[in-house]
């Protein structure tokens, strides 16, 4: 008895000291040769990111872009518009696992983003808008279950199965605006349930708006779905997102009437509905809309021929 106890403590003892040293691995020191590993597959090194060399490796903390926490490992990394041109693969995603923040937006970062991102459990805010990410978007970025803003816009992005995607109860902003979606709406945005601000703008997704962003995106106050191939009518349970102040769904082929209950969006300021192929009467109740400033129902345009 007393000796399967002991092989117990013994290995309870193994199991802690490999926990610890787990976590012992991501140190200042280890973090900041990956940075570097990283800048060196750069194939042009920005003047600005010169404090990331080994002849500074002790000051992690006062590199350029770089922010530690208390315990002096890296919570954030802001190369926002530093003209980076590399690729996210050569990143060494299992150094950072103490991130937070993360900003690559506006360079020149091409390639798929990796589906090692998973590792980085403590990341709250992700930022690539504005790059050349290609491929379609990894999986793996549900399980970032913390990430309250994530911005993928303007990319070379294309649509997953996003079946299998995890809804991420803490998602707040997601940008997917300006990429190569295609297919239906992305499903796992209809359990994403605390979203306030939703971009699809400029893809190629097709289908019906599904009902459930009006039934279950009740917190939504800025909702763009502009320049999509979305198609039917439009449900009148628009009028359960009551938080709606802005709602740009212009450059579809959206048909039917306007739903008078559109007039119950009491904090709408903008309503953008133009370039579609609605019908019938405008709503008499857009005039219950006291802060709506500005209102766009232009049809669908036709050819203008400037020349007679
Ligand atoms: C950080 O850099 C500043 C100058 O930019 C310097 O005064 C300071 O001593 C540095 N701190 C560390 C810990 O290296
Ligand atoms: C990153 O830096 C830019 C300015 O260079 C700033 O506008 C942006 O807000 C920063 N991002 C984060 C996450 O703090
Ligand atoms: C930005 O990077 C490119 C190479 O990718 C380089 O040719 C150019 O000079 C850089 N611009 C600036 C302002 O550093
Ligand atoms: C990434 O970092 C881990 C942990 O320090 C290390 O074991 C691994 O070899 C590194 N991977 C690469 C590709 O450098
Ligand atoms: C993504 O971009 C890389 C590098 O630009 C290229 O080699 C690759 O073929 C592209 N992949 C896809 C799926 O477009
Ligand atoms: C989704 O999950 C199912 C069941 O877990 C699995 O069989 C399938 O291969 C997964 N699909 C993708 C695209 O990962
Ligand atoms: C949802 O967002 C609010 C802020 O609007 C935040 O306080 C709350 O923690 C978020 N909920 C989850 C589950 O993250
Ligand atoms: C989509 O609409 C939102 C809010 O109305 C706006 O902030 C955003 O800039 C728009 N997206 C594009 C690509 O114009
Ligand atoms: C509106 O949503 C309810 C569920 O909340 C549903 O039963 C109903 O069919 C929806 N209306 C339309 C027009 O789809
Ligand atoms: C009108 O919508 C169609 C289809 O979405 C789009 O291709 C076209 O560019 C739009 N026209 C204008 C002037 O926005």
């Amino acid at each position: 008895m007393r000796s399967t106890r002991n092989t117990y403590l013994v290995l309870f003892h193994i199991l802690l000291f490999s926990l610890l040293s787990l976590k012992i691995t991501a140190s200042p020191r280890t973090q900041a040769d990956a940075l570097i590993r990283w800048k060196n597959t750069f194939s042009f090194q920005p003047s600005s990111l010169a404090s990331w060399s080994l002849t500074n490796i002790n000051n992690l903390c006062n590199w350029t872009s770089i922010v530690c926490d208390s315990a002096g490992t890296v919570s954030e990394i802001n190369l926002s518009g530093e003209n980076i041109t590399g690729v996210l693969t050569e990143f060494n995603f299992t150094e950072f696992g103490t991130l937070t923040r993360f900003d690559l937006s506006t360079n020149n970062i091409e390639g798929i983003i990796p589906s090692d991102i998973a590792r980085l459990t403590e990341l709250e805010y992700l930022n690539l808008f504005n790059n050349y990410f290609n491929g379609t978007v990894p999986l793996q970025l549900s399980n970032l279950q913390k990430v309250w803003y994530l911005d993928l816009g303007a990319n070379l992005l294309e649509s997953p199965d996003w079946s299998n995607f995890s809804a991420m109860p803490s998602l707040q902003h997601l940008s997917l605006d300006l990429n190569e979606l295609h297919l239906e709406f992305p499903s796992f945005v209809l359990n994403c349930r605390n979203l306030t601000y939703l971009d699809l703008s400029l893809n190629k997704l097709t289908g019906q708006i599904p009902e459930l962003v009006f039934t279950n995106l009740g917190k939504l106050q800025y909702l763009n779905l502009t320049e999509n191939q979305f198609h039917g009518p439009l449900s009148t349970n628009i009028s359960k997102l009551s938080n709606l102040v802005q709602l740009r769904f212009a450059s579809n082929k959206l048909g039917g009437p306007i739903p008078e209950d559109i007039g119950l969006l009491s904090d709408l300021q903008l309503l953008e509905l133009f370039n579609n192929s609605f019908s019938g009467k405008i709503p008499t109740s857009l005039g219950q809309l006291k802060k709506l400033q500005i209102l766009d129902l232009r049809p669908q345009y036709l050819k203008f021929d400037h020349t007679l």
